[in-house]
């Protein structure tokens, strides 16, 4: 039976209903997808994000109540911070690398495990969806540097000055002291990390950032990194990261979340595992920086753990944007 077909069939009356586990991972060899509505129950779409992010969820859910594809609602819905020149550490706007360039990291990832991803851009605002080019339209995963920066032209992506009057400014000031402490929830508060879950029940997700600020040149951190910054995995869940990407990076703590949920772990019980292991590999330096963790399942359910308090997330679904404070491990 065909796909759309077949959530025509279900009922009425139970829309709005999670699909159970008992029916997840029925494969629908026609289409290649995996099928998880019964014949009583419906996909209910969701949307979560890192950090205070409710324009950015409010458009993604727009796209999903339009009937798009979660592919289309993550990638829509990070383009809205990365042109808000509020936003410091996302997209136009975003605090530039120590010599004082904004270079931009970011990745996407689909139901089928596509994946693309761009790191260290200049000059192009939307690398979100540059990175979606890179998926769809070259032989390659990942583009970095002048070679993305020049298929993002040969693509029709529009040459900007990222680097707003705002962030010049306190990029000159920073280099008064040139010190490098990021501090955390502030300079290390970057990354919007976005999965969703649309009506066909597929999942997608992806991320992007202009990275930790005054970084040195060509640092790239975990944001465009496939298993690190994002990992999706449709028959299983998704997660993404914020915070430190070196420390996510060495934990691989995305497909880490994506594979503790395989093993049945619930996203939040599997976010504080991933979290637990970041820390137990830092030793004491765990106190100087953060990281954290949203995830999704494929029910539905999901899960987000920090280090440090305050990092906190944004959910939309059943027609509320609600933002939430994580769960976080450093109580002291
Ligand atoms: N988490 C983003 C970065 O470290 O660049």
């Amino acid at each position: 039976m065909k796909r759309r077909k077949f959530l025509q069939n279900a009922s009425l009356s139970t829309l709005g209903m999670v699909a159970t586990a008992s029916v997840i991972g029925c494969k629908n060899s026609t289409e290649n997808t995996t099928v998880i509505a019964s014949a009583n129950t419906a996909i209910q779409p969701i949307v979560i994000a890192t950090w205070l992010v409710p324009n950015a969820t409010a458009k993604a859910w727009e796209v999903l109540q339009n009937g798009g594809t979660a592919l289309d609602a993550v990638e829509q819905g990070c383009m809205i911070e990365e042109a808000d020149l509020k936003n410091v550490s996302v997209g136009k706007g975003g605090l530039p690398d120590r010599d004082g360039n904004v270079t931009l990291d970011a990745c996407i990832m689909d139901k089928d495990g596509n994946y693309g991803a761009v790191m260290c851009v200049q000059n192009i605002t939307h690398v979100i969806s540059l990175a979606r080019k890179v998926m769809e339209k070259t032989p390659h995963v990942i583009l970095a540097g002048k070679g993305a920066e020049e298929f993002g032209y040969e693509q029709g992506f529009k040459k900007e000055n990222l680097l707003t009057e705002s962030s010049k400014k306190a990029w000159k000031k920073w280099k008064e002291t040139s010190q490098y402490k990021p501090i955390i929830n502030i300079e290390n508060h970057d990354t919007i990390g976005m999965l969703a879950i649309d009506s066909f029940g597929d999942i997608s997700g992806a991320c992007t950032t202009s990275g930790l600020s005054y970084k040195m040149a060509g640092r790239v951190g975990d944001s465009p990194i496939i298993g690190s910054g994002l990992f999706i995995d449709n028959e299983i869940g998704g997660a993404t990261a914020t915070g430190m990407g070196e420390e996510v990076l060495k934990t691989v703590g995305s497909f880490l979340i994506v594979e503790l949920m395989r093993q049945g772990k619930t996203p939040q019980e599997a976010c504080e595992e991933a979290v637990r292991r970041v820390i137990k590999k830092s030793g004491d330096r765990f106190k100087d920086f953060q990281v954290g963790f949203i995830a999704i399942n494929k029910q539905g359910e999901t899960g987000a753990y920090c280090i440090h308090e305050w990092f906190n997330y944004n959910v939309y679904k059943q027609g509320e944007n609600n933002n939430y404070k994580s769960a976080y491990f450093n109580k002291a």
